[in-house]
């Protein structure tokens, strides 16, 4: 297993490190001359428009990915879209109909909640589409259409890669359901496409910085608690930075909505309390650089990933991750990884078992 590894010291690491190909391998052979062909799935047009509702299911990293979807094709698709887990939505007979389209993400294809979400949701008629990344898996085998991750096998236990590749699936395909119900401009189309396909160079900056990571996760591993802070697109992310942590390090975190801040959590934050607080979105900025202030005027250490040129987070956070200038309506597939980074370094300061954390597995196929 050593040699697998290829020199790295984790498998989560050398996971980490291949984001920009699993990136590549997913979008790469999807784009052609500057358009979307998901040759893979068959998505008519008359099929498109036609799509009642959109039922995201999912479990654990999967699941966050699906947060993530939610915003973007309602965002630019404008197709209601409910995200559930798994393990909840098998058990609430939700109302589907036979106009609407279901969408199960699994790495693995074997998790046994969403594979039975998926057979609920077909037998109420929808057309269930999975984003799954090994192939010929029971999820794959039992969709009307599948859209590969090409993230290559994962063996940490924790997810990273197939995270990344996740979104950009998930990217695509709200292109396409944008496109072929007229609600996406040229210029916003190609944009977007020529946006991700600087996502690989994006990840490979981060990765040649993580020595800043390391490093403040190593003056930072004693703390008992960290709050994760974000809205819109960030708030989905911190999710995933939260469980990510938690995973693998053991440490106590939640994730919240900026605005539910007042509502309760900031009863929380008392003198040195560290909250990490993603601050991709443009039109969110000053909202979020607002509830910076009030934390830290509680006391807390404040940690933001923001990027480049977004100087006013740069002001008032107490230390920064800096991403590039990625587009902020793709930003979370890049933002990601310095929180995968984070989790990572503070596991190893630790003493974690990284690649495989206790009472954890990498598919859930029991109940
Ligand atoms: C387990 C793994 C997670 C994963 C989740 C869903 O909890 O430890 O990393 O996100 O299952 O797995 P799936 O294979 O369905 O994506």
């Amino acid at each position: 297993a050593a040699a697998e590894k290829a020199g790295y010291e984790h498998f989560m690491m050398k996971e980490i490190c291949e984001e920009p190909k699993a990136i590549k391998d997913t979008i790469g052979p999807r784009i052609k001359n500057g358009r979307v062909v998901l040759d893979d799935i068959e998505l008519t047009e008359e099929y498109v428009k036609n799509i009642g509702k959109i039922h995201i299911v999912a479990c654990g990293t999967a699941y966050h990915a699906g947060v993530i979807a939610k915003y973007i094709i309602e965002k630019t698709a404008r197709i209601p879209v409910e995200v559930d887990v798994a393990s909840e939505f098998r058990y609430r007979d939700p109302i589907v109909t036979d106009k609407d389209m279901a969408i199960i993400i699994s790495q693995s294809g074997e998790t046994l909640d969403t594979l039975f979400a998926l057979r609920e949701a077909k037998k109420k008629g929808a057309r269930v589409l999975s984003i799954v990344n090994v192939v010929e898996s029971t999820i794959a085998r039992e969709s009307d259409d599948v859209l590969y991750t090409w993230a290559g096998p994962e063996i940490a236990i924790a997810s990273t890669k197939a995270y990344n590749a996740q979104l950009c699936a998930l990217y695509l395909l709200t292109l396409e359901l944008a496109y072929k119900r007229g609600c996406m401009s040229e210029e916003q189309y190609k944009n977007i496409i020529e946006g991700l396909q600087t996502i690989p160079d994006a990840i490979e900056d981060i990765l040649g910085n993580k020595g800043a990571i390391q490093r403040f996760a190593s003056s930072h591993c004693n703390v008992k608690n960290i709050f994760f802070i974000g809205r819109g697109l960030d708030y989905a992310l911190s999710m995933e930075g939260s469980l990510k942590l938690k995973e693998v390090s053991y440490i106590h975190s939640e994730a919240y909505a900026g605005g539910e801040l007042k509502h309760g959590t900031i009863a929380l934050i008392e003198d040195g309390t560290l909250v990490v607080c993603p601050v991709t979105q443009d039109d969110l900025m000053d909202k979020m650089i607002s509830n910076i202030k009030e934390v830290k005027a509680r006391g807390a250490t404040v940690l933001a990933i923001a990027r480049e040129s977004n100087e006013q987070v740069h002001k008032v956070a107490d230390e920064v991750f800096t991403i590039p200038d990625v587009d902020p309506f793709i930003a979370p597939v890049a933002a990601v990884t310095p929180l995968q980074l984070f989790a990572y370094y503070m596991a190893v300061v630790k003493g974690c078992d990284v690649d495989k954390p206790r009472n954890l597995t990498k598919s859930v196929t029991v109940e």
